[in-house]
């Protein structure tokens, strides 16, 4: 049976009133024509469908719209701020950590979610909080950089946010 599903999507208010077993994957591509979330596998395996959910990397084929009534939901699409890519998103392009780009959107936001838990990670933590991204073009190496290149300027857009409050 339908009911009303209220959550934040990129920062606005969504509603949409459907079957709450439905996975959310679907209910972004399909209903709410945000298709920069991916299908890869659909059984929680290869990480093309992450999405932050209270900011942590979740698997949008694995939830039902029950598990995120109330809840702050981001997409790719919700990243960028005012025409800015975000950090994360700047970095990828840089270090051109891409070929297809199919698993690139949910590789942005595993690592985003990874260096707000750990801003400061080594190579062997990156490695092994994106080990369950999978990428079929081999990006790897590249991806790598981008996400260690994009920990420095979070650091540093940090650090000046900082600085300009204790400043002003
Ligand atoms: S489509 Fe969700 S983990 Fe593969
Ligand atoms: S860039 Fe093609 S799957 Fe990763």
């Amino acid at each position: 049976m339908n009911q009303t599903i209220d959550f934040q999507l990129n920062g606005k208010a969504a509603r949409v009133e459907t079957d709450p077993s439905r996975r959310l994957l679907w209910v972004l591509r399909t209903d709410l024509a945000l298709t920069g979330t991916k299908f890869g596998c659909g059984i929680g395996l290869c990480g093309a469908c992450t999405v932050l959910v209270d900011k942590k990397a979740l698997r949008s084929c694995r939830l039902t719209l029950a598990d995120i009534k109330g809840k702050e939901v981001t997409t790719i699409e919700g990243l960028a701020q005012g025409g800015q890519l975000h950090p994360v998103q700047q970095a990828f392009v840089d270090h051109d950590a891409m070929q297809c780009g199919f698993c690139t959107p949910g590789m942005i936001l595993n690592a985003f979610s990874l260096l707000l838990a750990n801003p400061n990670p080594s190579e062997g933590e990156v490695i092994s909080e994106m080990d369950g991204n999978f990428c079929r073009c081999g990006a790897h190496p590249r991806i790598m950089k981008a996400i260690m290149s994009a920990a420095q300027t979070m650091k540093g857009t940090v650090e000046q946010a900082g600085s300009a409050k204790r400043d002003g």
